[in-house]
């Protein structure tokens, strides 16, 4: 291997994508707010896609409206953080790290929220060993993402705000209001550069877990991510999405799944909805949340499976299984559901006879 990246099992977006982010970065020559790698118009072409005048082709990140896009993008661009809210698999994390990617060239200065996430996660802590040696001393201090995006003016990401504990969640209002995080220990304080921001993700399905304080939630803009409008929108997201983790995960090329990729996306629209894509049939709904990320899932597993155990083309029998990990997560509650729908819905189409029988083989 001569580019050491190719050996990353997950390259940063501004690895595997940094020809794109030159090439914009090059061919920019809007307004850029201080400390941004390129304007904003051209942080939105980074997430849609397009071509550059120049020739280049900007592969699309997000799909889904350009105005939530440019809100969002507007939002860094004023002395507000960004909030990205919406239900599991709407792309949160994938737009953050695409955003701060585009915009500060790093999207590595991230904070995972979880229940056990402590102060200094947010604001620094000490390596000991030095603290009691010499006492508190800057070279002691220990910055956390959010200190070190405040110091060189970048974008720091926050995971699953809401799941951080509410007295935790405080430390980032003065970060927040004041552009300033304090160090009591020394005397001092870090006071953010120019092009500092903050994006933080939050699950609406976590709503009452940590809510977010009336404070904190003032200094954010929320833009909610929506899931696929339409089924065409969602079987591309999943096409596109497949393909480039099949080059990343060097999988051999499956031709036409567009077939079985359609018929993954209709499962789970109808699931998720409640109601048969033709209008005419009401379904029971299961517990999961059978995200656009979980079809994605799905279709990769029987890419894998087709291109090891199957004959290299993507059939029913290569994702049925995927399908029914995907719907059955409460093993009886969802297991009625499923079967209800397998009985009703499946098996009526006659075009679907051979998603019928795999299905009814993985079942038993
Ligand atoms: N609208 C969309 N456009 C592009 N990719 C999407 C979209 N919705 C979901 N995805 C894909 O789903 C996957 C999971 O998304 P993720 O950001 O982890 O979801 P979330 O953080 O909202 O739970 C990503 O690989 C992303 O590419
Ligand atoms: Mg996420």
């Amino acid at each position: 291997m001569t580019n050491p990246e190719q050996d990353i099992l997950r390259p940063h977006a501004e690895q595997l994508y940094a020809d794109e982010l030159e090439a914009l970065a090059r061919s920019d020559d809007r307004p850029r707010p201080q400390r941004w790698n390129m304007s904003p118009p051209a942080v939105v072409t980074y997430l849609l896609g397009g071509t550059l005048s120049d020739g280049t082709v900007i592969s699309p990140k997000y799909v889904g409206p350009r105005r939530l896009m440019e809100v969002a993008v507007a939002t860094l661009a004023t002395d507000r953080a960004l909030l990205l809210l919406g239900v599991p698999g709407t792309a949160k994390t994938w737009v953050s790290e695409h955003l701060s990617a585009a915009i500060s060239g790093r999207s590595t200065l991230l904070i995972q929220g979880t229940a056990g996430t402590p102060e200094e996660a947010i604001r620094y802590g000490w390596n000991y060993a030095r603290l009691l040696a010499e006492g508190p001393s800057e070279q002691a201090l220990v910055p956390s993402p959010v200190m070190t995006a405040m110091r060189e003016g970048k974008i720091a990401r926050i995971e699953e705000l809401t799941r951080i504990p509410s007295d935790v969640q405080d430390a980032l209002i003065t970060v927040l209001s004041e552009k300033s995080l304090p160090i009591p220990e020394l005397g001092t304080e870090v006071q953010a550069a120019k092009g500092f921001s903050v994006i933080a993700t939050a699950n609406n399905r976590d709503r009452g877990v940590n809510e977010l304080s009336s404070a904190l939630r003032r200094r954010f803009n929320t833009v909610v991510l929506p899931l696929p409008a339409t089924a065409d929108e969602e079987v591309s997201i999943v096409t596109q999405r497949v393909q480039a983790l099949g080059q990343t995960l060097d999988l051999p090329e499956i031709p036409s799944a567009s077939e079985e990729i359609r018929r993954v996306v209709t499962v789970f629209r109808e699931l998720r909805s409640g109601l048969t894509s033709d209008g005419r049939t009401r379904v029971k709904q299961p517990s999961g949340t059978l995200s656009t990320a979980e079809a994605i899932s799905v279709v990769t597993h029987g890419v894998v499976m087709s291109a090891h155990f199957g004959d290299g083309v993507l059939r029913p029998s290569d994702t049925a299984a995927g399908i029914l990990g995907a719907v059955v997560k409460d093993p009886v509650a969802d297991a009625v559901v499923w079967t209800e729908y397998l009985e009703a819905v499946v098996r009526e189409r006659k075009d679907w006879a051979d998603f019928y029988r795999a299905c009814r083989e993985v079942d038993h």
